[in-house]
């Protein structure tokens, strides 16, 4: 044969052999998938700023997802919502939650549900038709199982399972998260793991003992947070557990039979810019909202127009200028003002803690300003004052109603200490214990 001929021959073969080795690695499967994690939504659709309601909001979820898609172009994105995913404070809660459920299931998300959200019962169906998860309660999914590796049409090429398994830790039965994965480790003796839901620190300990299978355990417990992600041998560990303002992305790559993962915390920002349908959709719903409200509102005010023992806080300053002066600084007298930056200041369902006499004549008034927890929320409605007597109670009883264990985890009695304007001298023994701030 012609020598030429020869090297034709040869560049062709190597050319084919190229496009062989080339079109193989088109024929990989995915080999990477990007976990993003988020959690206690609590049914708010644009973020708010406070310390003990979620921050995050629906809105922002989008922008971060986007990101990292771009940043990982190879990956699958798994998106995750941990509980609590639903509001259950709003007169409007079935239509926000809908939207919250549909934003959810468009987006392909996995939902985790708490015990608030399983409150709502057969609601639930009708808020959120994705793929949600629940452990150890009969009728759920535990867990979403993803292939990862080989390739699509050849027999070799290693493949590999991991397991995403959302467990929870009932205060029936603390030891259930442990249970439900030993037994699935059993059965699967050779996949991996990822942990999702809501478990103590004590309990992430017992599991990453009991298995070096996981590759990352996100939880949220609780104020528990971590910072950075923190690793344990070779399991990654993350406490999300920041009212909702927090995000975690993690990364899982598979490869010639090895693991590789790598996780990540953020912030989601008040001021991330934000696709621009997005938020006229959202917008539009706040409007929904907020005309519901305002109506609710209007019918209240309107029903104690004219026939209202309640004076509001500025009539008692005329003979008591002294403690209002002391009110004035506490926290009490912004409590309406302070729920700005939760965007719920019209929100009926809040203004019953965070406001004066809500729907029994003090707020909303058109005329007197009840904004604020006033004197008459302690002392009684002040209309026959003087000379009749107001009420003065001693001790922590009166201040439950509102100091609930959900709204005000660490109240005791040292917060008497806090609020005290009287004019009179107080027995020395008031001491103030674990008072948050
Ligand atoms: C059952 C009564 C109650 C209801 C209902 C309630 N709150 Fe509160 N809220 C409180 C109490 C009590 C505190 C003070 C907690 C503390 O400091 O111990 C508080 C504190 C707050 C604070 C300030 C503390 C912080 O975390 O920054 C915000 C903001 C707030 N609530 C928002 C809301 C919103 C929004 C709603 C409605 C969706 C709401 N609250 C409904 C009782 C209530
Ligand atoms: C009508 C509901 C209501 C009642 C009743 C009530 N509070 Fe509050 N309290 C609130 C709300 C709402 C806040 C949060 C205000 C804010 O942060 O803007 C608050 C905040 C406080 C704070 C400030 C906590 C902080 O983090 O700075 C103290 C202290 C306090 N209350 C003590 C009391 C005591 C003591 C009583 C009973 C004598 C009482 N409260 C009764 C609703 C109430
Ligand atoms: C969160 C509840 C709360 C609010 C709001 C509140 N008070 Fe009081 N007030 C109390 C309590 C409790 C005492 C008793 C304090 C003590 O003896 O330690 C008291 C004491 C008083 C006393 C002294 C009564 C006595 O015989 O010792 C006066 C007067 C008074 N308050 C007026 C006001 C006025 C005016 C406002 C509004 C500017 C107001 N209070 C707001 C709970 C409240
Ligand atoms: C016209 C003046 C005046 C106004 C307005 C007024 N008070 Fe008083 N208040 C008094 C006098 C006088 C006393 C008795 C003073 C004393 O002996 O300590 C008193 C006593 C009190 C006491 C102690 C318990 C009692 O009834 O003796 C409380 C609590 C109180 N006022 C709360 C209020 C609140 C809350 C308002 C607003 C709704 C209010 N006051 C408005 C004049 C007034």
């Amino acid at each position: 044969m012609n020598n030429w001929l020869k090297l034709v021959l040869l560049i062709l073969f190597m050319v084919l052999l190229m496009a062989f080795f080339i079109s193989i690695q088109f024929l990989r499967e995915q080999n990477e998938i990007t976990v993003f994690v988020t959690g206690d939504l609590q049914g708010y659709l644009i973020p708010c700023g406070c310390r003990t309601s979620p921050a995050g909001g629906l809105s922002r979820r989008l922008p971060v997802m986007e990101k990292i898609k771009r940043e990982h172009p190879k990956s699958k994105i798994v998106a995750v919502e941990l509980p609590n995913v639903f509001t259950d404070r709003n007169p409007s809660k079935d239509f926000i939650n809908r939207k919250v459920g549909e934003f959810l299931y468009e987006n392909n998300y996995l939902v985790a549900l708490g015990d608030r959200d399983l409150s709502f019962g057969e609601k639930l169906k009708e808020y959120f038709k994705g793929e949600y998860f629940i452990a150890g309660v009969k009728g759920f999914n535990e867990e979403k199982i993803i292939e990862v590796g080989g390739y699509k049409v050849f027999p070799f090429g290693q493949k590999a399972k991991v397991h995403l398994l959302f467990l929870s830790e009932l205060s029936s039965d603390p030891d259930l998260p442990v249970k439900i994965f030993s037994e699935k480790v059993q059965k699967h003796k050779e996949d991996a793991f990822v942990v999702f839901g809501n478990i103590s620190p004590q309990t992430v300990e017992k599991l990453l003992k009991e298995n070096v299978r996981i590759l990352g355990v996100f939880a949220s417990w609780g104020q528990i947070v971590t910072s950075l992600p923190q690793k344990a041998k070779e399991s990654w560990v993350v406490f999300l557990g920041d009212k909702g303002r927090r995000f975690s992305t993690f990364d899982i790559g598979y490869y010639d039979g090895k693991w590789t993962t790598w996780a990540e915390t953020g912030y989601l920002e008040r001021d991330f810019p934000f696709d621009k349908t997005e938020e006229e959709k959202i917008e539009k719903i706040l409007r929904v909202v907020e005309e519901k409200n305002e109506n609710i509102l209007s019918e209240i005010a309107k029903k104690f127009e004219g026939k209202s023992d309640y004076m509001g806080s500025l009539h008692c300053k005329t003979c008591h200028k002294m403690e209002f002066e002391k009110w004035e600084k506490t926290n009490h007298f912004s409590a309406t003002k302070r729920l700005e930056i939760d965007h719920q200041e019209r929100n009926p369902e809040c203004l019953v803690c965070h406001s004066t006499g809500f729907d029994r004549g003090g707020y909303p008034d058109n005329h007197t300003d009840f904004t604020g927890v006033g004197c008459e929320v302690c002392h009684g409605p002040g209309k026959n004052h003087p000379p009749s007597k107001m009420k003065v109670e001693k001790g922590v009883d009166s201040c439950l109603a509102c100091h609930t264990k959900r709204d005000s985890p660490y109240f005791n009695d040292g917060y008497l200490m806090l609020i005290d304007h009287s004019a009179k001298k107080k027995p020395k023994g008031y001491t103030i214990v674990g008072v948050a701030n």
